[in-house]
């Protein structure tokens, strides 16, 4: 499936919530995921909207990926958006998502603008993912901290001869990761 995930964040590369994305492109390998930028290009989509009505016809699923500022999308976002809806562009066969990352402080605002936004669309809409601004940072955490205790563990290192290192328990890192 083609994926295209539209960067609404003004942080552009920066973001967390694209991070989010980066992510979830690498647990699902199988399909083809490809970026928008345009939070950060918002300016430059005005003059010419073209490069994004070309990238949404290419895609079968469009990821809304943003975080919540204000209690809504950032402004970039809904200047796409209406961008996009006067455009008159073809959007069937098609369906939408979103992915967001915040404090949850309102998320639930956001996401409907959004879901009513594809509905004015005939854009059939997916439930999303609303994460903690956290999470990612979380399960990094998560993950080397694991990596620690496992170098700590006195019943590994024993079976190891006390010859530790990072190499030796790398196949344990891979299931980690
Ligand atoms: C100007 C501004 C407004 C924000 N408003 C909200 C908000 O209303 N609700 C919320 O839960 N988080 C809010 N946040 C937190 C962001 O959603 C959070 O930091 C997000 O993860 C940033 O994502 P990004 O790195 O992709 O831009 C706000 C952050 C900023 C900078």
């Amino acid at each position: 499936m083609n994926i295209l995930v539209i960067n609404g964040s003004p942080k552009g590369k920066n973001s967390i919530t694209l991070h989010t994305c980066l992510f979830l492109e690498k647990k699902f390998p199988g399909h083809r995921f490809s970026y928008l930028v345009a939070g950060q290009k918002i300016k430059a989509l005005e003059k010419d909207f073209s490069p994004a009505l070309e990238a949404v016809r290419e895609a079968d699923l469009v990821v809304f990926c943003y975080p919540v500022y204000t209690f809504l999308v950032p402004s970039q976002l809904h200047r796409f958006l209406e961008l996009l809806k006067a455009s008159d562009i073809d959007l069937s066969g098609k369906a939408a998502t979103q992915v967001t990352t915040s404090k949850h402080f309102y998320d639930v605002t956001a996401h409907r603008f959004i879901e009513d936004n594809c509905a004015d669309m005939g854009l059939p809409f997916l439930d999303g993912l609303s994460a903690d601004m956290d999470d990612i940072l979380y399960a990094f955490r998560i993950k080397d901290h694991s990596m620690g205790a496992m170098m700590n563990n006195p019943k590994l290192k024993q079976k190891m001869g006390g010859k530790m290192s990072e190499g030796m328990i790398a196949p344990y890192k891979k299931i980690l990761e």
